[in-house]
């Protein structure tokens, strides 16, 4: 598939609050319970409400690298797609195509659905302590990968919290773009 300039000018990273993204859907970095927790998943059950919760009760729970999709309630957001990112153990258990697969998840539930902007958290960089110079590579290069195929895709927004989190994304951004 041919790329241009334009693929990538599709992606944007920023820093912030995924709670306030105005996308068509926003994705959470949840447990396998799918019941909430702190970090980014407690930040935006607090923005969705209770009817958040109360859809997700529903829905059995949540694989580790795969995704399952709810209504956004009070966010902005239409939508959250929820995925459960993989913890870190030393890169012993398949955590990179683990964390690989919670992107790809979330980009084929999107695209179920319709979702044409879409912003993600740094999954697993948290509480799963997955080392976020590795997690930003896996995540830009299914990112990339998605916006090369996906051409209704419109928007996809990296959303980092802190500026550590944000410095390697950029610099991922950057070794990446350098090899396309
Ligand atoms: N907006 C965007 N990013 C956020 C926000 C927010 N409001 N709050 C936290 N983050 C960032 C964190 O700083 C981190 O960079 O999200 C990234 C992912 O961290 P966690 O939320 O800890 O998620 P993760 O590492 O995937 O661990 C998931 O934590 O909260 C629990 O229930 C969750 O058990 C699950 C585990």
């Amino acid at each position: 598939m041919q790329t241009d300039s334009k693929t990538y000018s599709r992606l944007s990273i920023v820093q912030g609050d995924i709670t306030t993204q105005t996308v068509d859907a926003i994705v959470n970095a949840a447990n396998n319970s799918l019941l909430g927790g702190g970090g980014v998943d407690g930040a935006i059950h607090r923005a969705a409400g209770p009817g958040l919760l109360k859809e997700c009760r529903t829905l059995g729970g949540c694989e580790t690298g795969s995704a399952k999709i709810t209504k956004g309630y009070n966010l902005p957001a239409n939508y959250v797609i929820h995925t459960v990112g993989p913890v870190w153990q030393e890169g012993a258990n398949n955590e990179d195509a683990l964390l690989a697969k919670c992107y790809r998840s979330c980009f084929t539930l999107a695209g179920k659905h319709g979702i044409k902007s879409i912003a993600f958290p740094s999954i697993s960089t948290g509480v799963y302590r997955f080392p976020v110079d590795r997690a930003s590579r896996i995540a830009l290069k299914e990112i990339y990968h998605e916006l090369v195929t996906n051409i209704k895709l419109e928007r996809v927004i990296v959303i980092c919290f802190d500026n550590s989190t944000f410095d390697a994304y950029l610099s991922a951004e950057k070794e990446l773009s350098s090899k396309k």
